[in-house]
């Protein structure tokens, strides 16, 4: 089969630089446009875009003229489906105009991620929930979500532990990236030095999103999981990777040692199928007591493994653990592209 053609939206941002640095090789899809605002629409790539990511610039790329994203008429080349990085504030209304022209999108922005027709991805742990694109018919084209960065990297560990010893509730305290507000997020003299104890709409979304992510596919709809959880997020002077310390009340008693098999042992869909952004172990335990740490741990599995360490069980039903996760690959852009590999594979890009 040919390679699908894909856009990038929102290409000079944090996410949109991991999707063409991810894009450069690809055996499944090509790259062939980068878009962003109007400010960079006309530019070259390697002018438009402050490259900052902490791998070489995709010199592949760095010629194409970005277009303006914001309409899908000045798309330069024909295009299979888009990955869109757009801030949250726009990307509705600019994803629809994709979706109305036929565009297949597959999105980190949080509008539609909780409409009840619209798959919200996480591919290890929910992928039978594309089988909702089957009864997704209002646009002509196919719309998918990715969860916002907290919830793919918490919805991860958290999978095999609901698998195997239910969940009754989750307390989740997060300590959050810098880059996890975009390039233009957060001042240096509001981060440095200091800890910011709020993120605007974060905590909701972490509850919503790992609801619905962790819920069952039952009669074409998603019944979300019926546990408890409450999060603290805060935003910490540290460039890449979420850390997060997290309690899980079980419905059945463990121990550590199970739950360190369970976590360890987990594998999902794109394992079995050997997508190509697939890390070889989803969730990896480390036993060191001052580890995972963000600096040592955010690139396991190319920044797609989530890292657990901390493992205690108290009470038999009370389990601790501390996870670091990359948020702009298992939390963004990398989540996009394993959940692309996921459809292709199973035949839900035509
Ligand atoms: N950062 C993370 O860890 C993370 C994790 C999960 C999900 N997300 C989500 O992913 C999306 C992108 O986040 P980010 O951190 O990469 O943001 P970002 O660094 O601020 O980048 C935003 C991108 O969108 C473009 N853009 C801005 N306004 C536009 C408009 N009106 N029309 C067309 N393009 C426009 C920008 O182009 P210019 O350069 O021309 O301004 C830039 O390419 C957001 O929805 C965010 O919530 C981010």
């Amino acid at each position: 089969m040919d390679k699908l053609r894909v856009a990038v939206l929102g290409a000079t941002g944090m996410a949109g630089q991991w999707f063409a640095s991810l894009l450069e090789e690809h055996p499944y899809f090509e790259l062939v446009a980068l878009g962003a605002s109007k400010r960079s629409a006309g530019k070259r790539y390697r002018e438009a875009v402050k490259w900052i990511i902490p791998r070489p610039f995709p010199e592949k790329f760095g010629d194409l003229v970005v277009f303006d994203a914001s309409d899908p008429e000045s798309l330069p080349e024909k295009v299979d489906f888009v990955f869109s990085a757009l801030p949250s504030e726009v990307a509705g209304e600019i994803e629809l105009k994709y979706l109305k022209k036929g565009i297949d999108v597959i999105s980190n922005a949080s509008p539609f991620r909780l409409e009840p027709d619209v798959p919200l991805m996480n591919p290890e742990i929910n992928a039978d929930h594309l089988e909702l694109l089957k009864n997704q018919k209002r646009w002509g084209a196919k719309l998918v979500k990715n969860p916002n960065c907290t919830t793919a990297v918490l919805t991860l560990p958290l999978k095999p532990i609901l698998d195997e010893f239910g969940i009754e509730d989750i307390s989740v305290v997060t300590m959050q990236a810098i880059s996890g507000a975009g390039f233009a997020g957060l001042t240096a003299y509001s981060i440095v030095d200091n800890l910011i104890p709020y993120i605007s709409k974060e905590e909701y979304k972490v509850k919503v999103e790992s609801k619905k992510m962790l819920g069952a596919l039952r009669n074409g709809q998603i019944v979300p999981a019926d546990f408890i959880i409450e999060a603290t997020t805060t935003r910490v002077p540290v460039l890449d990777g979420h850390t997060e310390v997290v309690y899980v009340k079980t419905e059945r008693a463990t121990d550590a040692e199970a739950v360190k098999d369970a976590l360890n042992s987990f594998k999902g869909e794109p394992q079995l199928l050997s997508l190509p952004t697939a890390p070889e172990r989803p969730v990896i335990v480390r036993e060191e007591p001052d580890r995972p740490q963000p600096r040592l741990d955010r690139m396991n599995g190319n920044g797609m493994s989530v890292t657990v360490g901390r493992i205690e069980v108290m009470d038999t039903k009370r389990i601790r653990m501390v996870l670091v996760g990359h948020n702009l690959l298992r939390g963004a852009s990398g989540v996009s592209l394993l959940t692309a590999e996921l459809m292709y594979k199973k035949g839900y890009m035509t």
